[in-house]
């Protein structure tokens, strides 16, 4: 018995029909027009990577459980890139300083992490990445929080359909080092803790902080803190924190430009990654069914240093089209993405092929129209159908009483029909009716 190959893919990744290709264009497309206005350059880095770049640039969580690896026919142990920041620093510490300053760039990997496929969360996605190097740090946070307000006006989101929080890893430092741990070395766990807050319940929660060895108070500290907004914090546990200030401040920037903008402060954004030192942030949806983070980034001070490069402060972040997806489409703000054909060249015999293929030629030389050319011979009513069906503006072709020297188009719509020369004006100006 023939035993057939399953069409099932590999798990929690895609197949991209041309209908999902068409959402992905539009949205890349809409995305390059935003990027060009803040004059951020593209780039592009290799899928696979030596292992060593993850091991000490992403997260813990990343490098034991979600990373991709294996061993290369020549035993060089490789890994799919999960995230492109690692990426991106090597290749920013091997140039920077030839570069001109500031360095805006932009880029659309494809990403794989090892995690359990559901909602939000694949394995093969898309994330759009945007980082900025070499500015005065502040103007480099308020444009990178500024991008992602554009971004999301740009699709026509509205300020009750998501919210973008912010916080600062110096603060959280600082606020765990005052009451929470002992010294700096285990900052690093507790910020792991924090992240996944809101994917345990309070009882798992208080177990790992014990875990961790926390004592009580040091926990109702915790939960106190992510109680809290920021004018309380200031004038209580984060009296004395510069980044809080900071961070009032920024918001306070924000407001200036636009007082509706969906910002605020969040002691519960921490970001799993240990290399982000700065400003960081994720941006939410605002529907309950779409409860994954939209956008997650920050400064990170060290990593490009890491390279034995000159130090360079980065800041940025990644938005994910699995979640994006599902936001635009929440609050209905895809448009008709339909294919569409200008024109379809129908012919009704064998021997009018080479004309009808003529035809076909000239529209798109001449007027760089989009045409399809007939690939069937069925009858004249059948091909109107069958244009209908693509969504044919018009269709083309030659009758007897169109001679050698022109064609007619019958525009599907209104059914109305006409001859056209190929040496009138009505030729020359016709892509002008599409
Ligand atoms: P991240 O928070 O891991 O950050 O990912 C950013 C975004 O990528 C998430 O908010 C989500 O939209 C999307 N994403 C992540 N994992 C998945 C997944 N398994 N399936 C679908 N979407 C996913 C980073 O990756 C940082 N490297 C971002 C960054 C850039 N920081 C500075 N520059």
């Amino acid at each position: 018995m023939t035993e057939y190959v399953s069409t099932q893919g590999y798990k929690g990744t895609r197949d991209f029909y041309p209908e999902d290709k068409r959402f992905l264009n539009w949205l890349k497309t809409k995305i390059d027009h935003v990027m060009r206005l803040y004059c951020f350059e593209e780039y592009d880095g290799p899928f696979l990577e030596p292992i060593e770049l993850y091991l000490s640039k992403t997260s813990e969580e990343i490098v034991n459980q979600q990373l991709y690896s294996f061993r290369d026919k020549g035993d060089r142990h490789v890994a799919i890139r999960p995230e492109m920041t690692p990426t991106l620093a090597r290749m920013i510490a091997k140039v920077h300083q030839t570069l001109v300053k500031p360095i805006r760039w932009y880029s659309m990997p494809t990403c794989m992490r090892y995690e359990r496929p559901q909602r939000g969360r694949l394995r093969e996605f898309i994330q759009l990445n945007v980082d900025l190097f070499g500015g005065n740090p502040k103007d480099e946070d308020l444009e990178i929080l500024q991008i992602i307000l554009s971004l999301m006006k740009s699709f026509g989101a509205q300020k009750e359909h998501y919210e973008v929080k912010i916080s600062h890893r110096a603060l959280l430092d600082f606020f765990l080092l005052k009451y929470v741990v002992l010294d700096k070395s285990h900052i690093p766990s507790v910020v792991r803790l924090l992240d996944k807050k809101d994917k345990i319940s309070l009882e798992v929660f208080k177990e790992e902080a014990e875990k961790l060895g926390l004592e009580t108070k040091a926990i109702d500290y915790l939960l106190m803190f992510l109680d809290k907004d920021l004018n309380s914090l200031c004038a209580d546990l984060l009296k004395d924190s510069p980044d809080a200030l900071y961070l009032k401040e920024i918001l306070e920037t924000l407001k200036s430009l636009d007082p509706h903008a969906p910002i605020e402060f969040s002691s519960s954004i921490v970001r799993g990654f240990d290399y982000y030192t700065g400003l960081v942030f994720e941006v939410f949806d605002r529907n309950p069914d779409n409860r994954r983070a939209l956008f997650g980034g920050g400064r990170y001070d060290n990593l490009i240093a890491s390279f034995g490069s000159e130090p360079l402060s980065g800041i940025g972040f990644g938005m994910g089209d699995v979640t994006f997806h599902h936001f635009l489409e929440g609050h209905h703000l895809i448009p008709s993405l339909a294919a569409k054909v200008p024109v379809s060249v129908i012919r009704f015999g064998e021997e009018d092929r080479v004309k009808a293929l003529r035809l076909c030629q000239r529209l798109r030389d001449d007027l760089g129209l989009f045409v399809e050319a007939p690939l069937s011979l069925q009858k004249f009513g059948k091909q109107i159908q069958h244009a209908q069906k693509r969504n044919a503006t018009c269709v083309a072709f030659i009758a007897q009483e169109d001679g050698e020297d022109g064609f007619t188009l019958k525009w599907l719509e209104t059914g109305v029909q006409e001859h056209i020369k190929f040496d009138s004006n009505e030729y020359k100006n016709l892509s002008q009716r599409f």
